[in-house]
């Protein structure tokens, strides 16, 4: 078919016809995430009140859906698919927390590459993903959606993210619309509990919770979804000065704005004002498609008829008014349709075959076991790790032998039962006995468990007693050379309404790891987490550490592989590791006080009671950027020139030279920070502005070089969003190069204006 001209499109559709494409809705055929569900969707659709569906599960149903759309409507206008594609389609990559560990933007370019592959022969068009709220409250369970604390890291993987997702052309059959979510400030919500409120300074705000969302949409994001929480009193999907303000104006987005799962309608409970006001109010804010709730629907023809007044909410908007946003909204539909190619041919994406052909694919399958071992972040190894060959491994912990807990959340298109499985993993690749006991339950408590397996079971206990599971394991400890401890939590203790208040490994698996400690054998203990867990007792406890967070299908392969030395451990730490649960919120980069921590605990100073004196309270227990690898690099002197730069356009350069100075090939990540010891206003204590990873053979030395301009070093100022200026302060500046936040050499510059 010719593609329409949208205007001619516009000109020729009535007001319910355009109202009908701001509608979305779920098919049904996934988990549902809200109290309310979608229903009459064929009624929906047959009677022009239908944008875009999202939540289908094969060709079959993509193409039933369309074939209504197109045949049966006035215009033939085609549905919108969509779909939570949020670490891999059918190939389940590992949490994005955990990729985003690998500090390898090639890496996670390539695995949206094979998800929009994987999703788009399936007919889907466009992918609630990436998730870009930076999240530094490892209670809030979304962690494991997010890119981790840091926004210029977050921003790197935005980047990434929708290179590999959309590519170059939306209209090729192996690429999606990106949409960027959860538009703003999601992961800062108060108390780390999900959904509520953030509260931040505009500077903060923009500089750092919309730094990622600035860097997607400079990479061309097509959509953008809205986030449930309020943001200094003002709920997002409504926020009219952030998404038409920011986002659209400053930022310069020209694409599609969608809700999300009854974000509308919830404005309501935010205390906005009746359904016709919270409709009304979100979509002049901006928010072009209306997600389940259906207020759009039921609200908008009568409120382009008649306006609305309501003095309590301090809402007088004319008719015509809202005439306009609702062309405004249906045009931004109708074009991405256009973009993707779907009126040309609405079928152009549902193919059985390359959806048959794309889904495992080995080539998926082998990258998502590479992506496993460099995600996977080595915290301590007092010479247990690569296991040694022919020795006798007892694998002990249910999750080690867990296919339903391999995927980690938001996996909604994966099958569980293709994972493989730590045990499995081994057995392939060790060369030596490997035995498993399960050890231990992952929790016992009764009613966290019904939470936990609110989508089907995946912590079901045991029914034999703790005495009984703990001794088994020690008889198997007691045959081997070495325990591979593996605890932590189920899949969904992350997630969405995931939150936690303690941080700890779940207490029947400590006690199974402080039981396993008295045997005496060395304890390699691999985490699987969705979040940053407290891992303080378990760093005295074992003698090497392993961060595995949830791997996805090929999560026991590549676990095996770093576990046995076949890969490097190549994670270094996209969040810092609280030392104790009530020390979050923290991220690398905090700001000092009037009266900082010295390096022990002082009276009168910023600090804790009750940590050691010596962990920074603002700080990790495991610093954001460590990680260990099975080789040594010796680091030369960093050398910057000039020393003393001048000038707008001056230009200033960072090198150091790094040598591989153990006996096997691997990578260090070559890390730049800068610090702005005297500003206008508090600073961070330091920022992230370069990284670089090093892959080297034995010996082999690399020299890794940064540059600076002088606009890496300015940073935001003022009162409001609208009001913000970037500003710089000449003088003297810190850079600080090392292997991750803590382990740095810092050379001071003068950089005058
Ligand atoms: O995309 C998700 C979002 O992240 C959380 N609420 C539901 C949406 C659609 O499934």
């Amino acid at each position: 078919r010719r593609p329409p001209n949208i205007d001619e499109l516009l000109q020729r559709m009535t007001l319910a016809e355009k109202i009908g494409q701001l509608n979305l809705l779920s098919a049904g055929e996934g988990p549902e995430t809200g109290s309310a569900h979608s229903r009459d969707i064929r009624a929906r659709l047959e009677a022009g009140q239908l944008g875009a569906i999202f939540g289908t599960k094969s060709v079959r149903s993509v193409r039933a859906w369309q074939e209504i759309a197109v045949e049966g409507s006035r215009h033939g206008i085609p549905l919108l698919f969509a779909e939570d594609v949020i670490h891999g389609h059918r190939t389940i990559f590992p949490l994005p927390v955990a990729l985003v560990c690998s500090w390898d933007m090639a890496l996670v370019r390539a695995t949206a590459r094979v998800a929009a592959t994987e999703a788009a022969a399936e007919g889907i068009n466009q992918v609630y993903a990436p998730m870009l709220d930076i999240a530094r409250d490892a209670r809030w369970g979304r962690i494991a959606e997010s890119p981790g604390e840091d926004p210029f890291l977050a921003a790197r993987y935005a980047e990434a993210m929708v290179g590999g997702l959309q590519g170059d052309d939306l209209t090729a059959l192996d690429t999606v619309a990106a949409c960027l979510k959860h538009f703003l400030a999601y992961g800062a919500a108060a108390g780390g509990r999900d959904y509520d409120n953030a509260s931040l300074a505009p500077a903060e705000l923009i500089g750092v919770y919309a730094e990622p969302f600035r860097a997607g949409v400079a990479a061309g994001a097509a959509s953008v979804m809205a986030a449930f929480n309020a943001v200094n009193g003002c709920p997002m999907h409504a926020h009219r000065g952030l998404i038409e303000g920011w986002l659209r104006g400053v930022c310069g987005f020209d694409g599609l704005v969608v809700a999300d799962y009854t974000g509308v309608h919830e404005l309501i409970a935010h205390g906005l004002g009746d359904r016709a006001t919270v409709a009304a109010r979100a979509l002049l804010a901006g928010v072009d498609m209306d997600m389940i709730g259906e207020d759009y629907l039921a609200c908008l023809p009568e409120l382009a008829e008649a306006g609305l007044s309501r003095p309590e909410a301090a809402l007088d908007l004319a008719a015509p008014a809202i005439i306009a946003a609702i062309d405004r909204s249906c045009r931004r539909v109708l074009s991405l349709k256009q973009r993707l190619g779907l009126f040309e041919d609405p079928y152009r994406y549902c193919d059985e075959a390359r959806a048959k052909g794309a889904a495992l694919a080995a080539p998926h399958r082998d990258l998502a076991r590479r992506a496993v071992a460099a995600s996977c972040v080595l915290l301590r190894n007092e010479g247990v790790l690569p296991l040694k060959p022919g020795s006798r491994v007892a694998l002990i912990g249910r999750l080690g032998d867990d296919r339903a807990n391999m995927l980690g959340t938001w996996a909604v298109s994966g099958d569980p039962g293709q994972a493989v499985t730590i045990l499995e993993g081994l057995r392939a690749v060790h060369d030596g006995p490997v035995d498993h006991a399960k050890g231990a339950n992952i929790v016992d408590d009764a009613d966290i468990a019904a939470r936990l397996d609110v989508f089907g079971p995946t912590v079901l206990p045991d029914p034999r007693p703790e005495a009984e599971l703990i001794a088994e394991a020690l008889a198997l400890a007691a045959r081997a050379d070495v325990v591979v401890l593996v605890a932590g939590e189920a899949k969904e203790h992350s997630g969405e309404s995931s939150s936690r208040t303690e941080l700890d490994i779940p207490a029947p698996q400590r006690r199974l790891l402080e039981a396993l400690a008295q045997a005496g054998k060395p304890i390699a203990l691999v985490v699987m987490a969705g979040r940053s867990l407290v891992l303080a007792r378990e760093s005295r406890l074992a003698d090497a550490l392993l961060l595995a967070w949830f791997g996805g299908t090929e999560a026991g392969h590549g676990i095996a592989d770093v576990l046995t030395g076949r890969a490097e451990p190549g994670g270094r730490l996209a969040v810092s590791l609280p030392a104790c649960s009530g020390q979050v919120p923290i991220h690398h980069g905090a700001e000092t006080t009037g009266r900082p921590w010295t390096g022990q605990f002082q009276k009168f100073r910023t600090g804790y009671l009750d940590l050691p004196g010596e962990i920074p309270p603002a700080r990790g227990l495991y610093p954001f950027g460590f990680g260990l690898g099975y080789t040594r690099f010796e680091w030369g002197e960093p050398r910057v020139t000039p020393a003393s730069p001048g000038g707008p356009d001056a230009r200033v350069t960072v090198a150091v030279t790094i040598r591989n100075a153990g006996d096997r090939r691997g990578t260090e990540v070559v890390q730049l920070y800068v610090s702005d010891p005297v500003a206008r206003i508090v600073r961070p204590s330091q920022e992230l502005k370069g990284f670089e990873r090093v892959t080297l053979d034995p010996g082999e030395a690399r020299e890794v070089r940064f540059t600076l301009a002088r606009d890496d070093l300015t940073y935001l100022v003022g009162d409001s969003v609208e009001g913000l200026s970037r500003v710089w302060d000449p003088g003297s500046f810190i850079l600080r190069l090392g292997p991750n936040s803590r382990d740095l050499t810092s050379i001071e510059i003068t950089w005058n204006d």
